[in-house]
């Protein structure tokens, strides 16, 4: 059984002997960067500073309840709006591996020029073991790069502090529960965002529609939830699929986007089973999606596949 107490006592007293000095933390809001930001400023107090990036491929509002949330830990804290330069580098790109790559290069600048402007050393990032695992580290096959390792620079000029590197999600959520965290039960949320949700080239126009699309099929799921319909997924969300279909639009002809609908059951992510959502929620979800999204999407299809020989993400 893991012992969260026991995790957290020990954490801290390492990360106080670790860190010498400023650090600066990639918080995304998440399970797992929100525990680290805990626990380093538990150890080293003001001198963490949090930086949240808005790359333009956060979930609708998200950014802004990110930046509410760091009040309310009372982290000292930045907020870097990075969106136009990610959709820049991502606009013409479609290998998958590629954007994670550029996603986690790019990440690592603006906290190298934080870091610069702050005089620190030290870069916390809340890699869990999923992250590093399904990276490869050169023992493994490289499922994908976790942005958070496959797009570190071999020329790094920060030393890094992972406190939750050997841990499962299921632990980090223990450790959160522990700390009281508010978003203890939030469904995890990968760090490149709607881009790894955006199959093929990650435009802004693109995104904005995965971005309804995926703020439509989480309020559906949860309020389903909420009425007993059905049990909460352990992940949740929409895809936008690089392929246009015909469809009607009122009396006229469509050729618009097909979204895919995933929810997932999981314990650890390393592997999970499709929800079982009842159809009275998909049919609902699917009205609200055609619905908002009108003449841009006209077909809406439910990913029944499992992890292996899926995985969570489309990408
Ligand atoms: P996959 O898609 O590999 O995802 O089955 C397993 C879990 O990890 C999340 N995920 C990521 N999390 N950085 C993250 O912090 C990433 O690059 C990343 N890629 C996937 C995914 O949402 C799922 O919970």
């Amino acid at each position: 059984m893991f012992n969260a107490e026991k995790f957290i006592t020990q954490a801290v007293e390492q990360l106080k002997e670790q860190i010498q000095g400023k650090a600066i933390i990639a918080f995304s809001g998440g399970i797992d960067s929100a525990v680290a930001a805990v626990l380093v400023q538990k150890a080293i107090g003001e001198k963490l500073i949090a930086v949240h990036v808005d790359t333009g491929y956060m979930r609708k509002n998200e950014s802004l309840s990110v930046k509410e949330f760091m009040d309310s830990l009372g982290l000292n804290y930045r907020f870097i709006d990075a969106s136009e330069q990610y959709y820049a580098a991502l606009s013409e790109v479609e290998d998958p591996e590629q954007k994670r790559k550029i996603i986690g290069e790019k990440f690592i600048r603006v906290f190298e020029q934080v870091a610069r402007e702050e005089n620190v050393d030290f870069l916390v990032q809340g890699t869990i073991a999923p992250d590093w695992i399904e990276s490869g580290g050169e023992l493994r096959d490289v499922i994908k790069s976790h942005h958070n390792v496959g797009g570190l620079p071999k020329d790094l000029k920060l030393t890094l502090v992972e406190p939750l590197r050997d841990l499962y999600k299921d632990e980090v959520r223990k450790i959160a529960r522990v700390l009281k965290l508010s978003i203890s039960e939030r469904q995890p949320f990968p760090g490149p965002g709607l881009a790894i949700r955006v199959i093929g080239k990650a435009t802004a126009e693109r995104t904005e529609i995965v971005r309804e699309a995926c703020f439509i099929v989480e309020s559906e799921i949860e309020k389903a939830v909420e009425q007993g319909k059905m049990e909460l997924p352990w992940q949740y969300f929409a895809v936008l699929l690089p392929v246009s279909t015909v469809g009607v639009h009122g009396d006229c002809r469509a050729y618009g986007h097909t979204i895919a609908i995933r929810a997932v059951q999981s314990i650890d992510a390393m592997t999970c089973a499709y929800s079982h959502i009842p159809h009275e929620v998909l049919d609902k979800i699917s009205t609200k999606i055609t619905n908002a999204l009108g003449d841009k999407v006209n077909r809406i299809v439910y990913d029944v596949t499992n992890k292996p020989p899926g995985t969570v993400e489309w990408e």
